[in-house]
């Protein structure tokens, strides 16, 4: 990997066309038209069963829509090797953290050395220093978290989809996932969608918010119009903890 890639801002703008899910007569998904800016964070907010982690999935090329395209870059071609997804219950390798989190660059065929100080540095910005040499068995859900998270940063990836990372964590270790997404970001540009139930979590790290709900997009806006002065009344329910029905 050429050394001038480190210091490049690179993202990846999504577009969403006509995308539609179903099971059997069940529709779990039909969205219009959505814009996943470039270089930002967007939180994907919404009910249980709204269509969130089908979304998710569909965009990160684990699952087939029914319908329509989504443009990564303007292409329509799945950027595999620019993307990747953190998952609530990460699935890690039986093996050591650090041997986890050099996983991709090791695919990637990066030399010892780049491996070696990439992995040294997101541990310390994930607070996993102390970790690396130990086994992932018996890992806390915090810390298997953040070694996913560190895992799924290591390669640089311009796309990041994260389904609930911070569901069953301490606050502690959600404020250092959430300051290392908000880095990410701010140094790389990196285009980062997240799903998240805790709206204040969204209000702490979106720059665009997507309202799901019964598979459709309710309100797509700019966070700081979601919270404060949204369009649509569902949304001021659900921003006010209203049950929307
Ligand atoms: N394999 C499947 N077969 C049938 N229905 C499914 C399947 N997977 C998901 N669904 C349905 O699709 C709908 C959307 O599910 P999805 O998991 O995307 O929702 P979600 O917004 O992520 O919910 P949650 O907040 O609970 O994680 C739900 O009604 C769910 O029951
Ligand atoms: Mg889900």
């Amino acid at each position: 990997m050429p050394a001038a890639y480190e210091t490049e801002r690179y993202g990846m703008e999504l577009q969403i066309q006509n995308l539609r899910k179903s099971y059997g007569t069940h529709t779990v998904l039909d969205i219009g038209s959505l814009t996943v800016h470039d270089g930002g964070i967007t939180a994907v907010v919404g009910p249980n069963g709204a269509g969130k982690s089908t979304l998710l999935n569909i965009l990160a090329g684990l699952m087939k829509s029914d319908d329509g395209e989504v443009y990564y870059g303007g292409s329509r071609e799945i950027p595999f090797q620019k993307m990747t997804m953190v998952f609530q219950e990460p699935c890690l390798i039986s093996s050591t953290v650090e041997k986890n989190i050099a996983y991709p660059l090791k695919l990637r065929k990066y030399s010892g050395k780049e491996i070696h100080s990439r992995v040294g540095t997101l541990a310390a910005e994930l607070g996993l220093t102390h970790l690396l040499g130990r086994r992932t068995e018996g890992l806390s859900l915090g810390e298997v978290q953040k070694t996913a998270l560190a895992r799924a940063l290591s390669f640089e990836p311009e796309l990041l989809f994260l389904d609930e990372p911070c569901a069953s964590i301490d606050p502690h270790a959600t404020l250092e996932i959430e300051e290392m997404l908000l880095k990410r970001k701010r140094e790389k540009g990196t285009t980062i969608l997240i799903i998240t139930h805790d709206l204040a979590q969204a209000g702490r790290l979106a720059d665009q918010v997507v309202l799901l709900k019964e598979g459709k997009v309710v309100e797509a806006c700019g966070a700081e119009k979601f919270f404060s002065h949204p369009d649509k009344e569902e949304t001021r329910k659900f921003t006010g903890g209203e049950l929307l029905v």
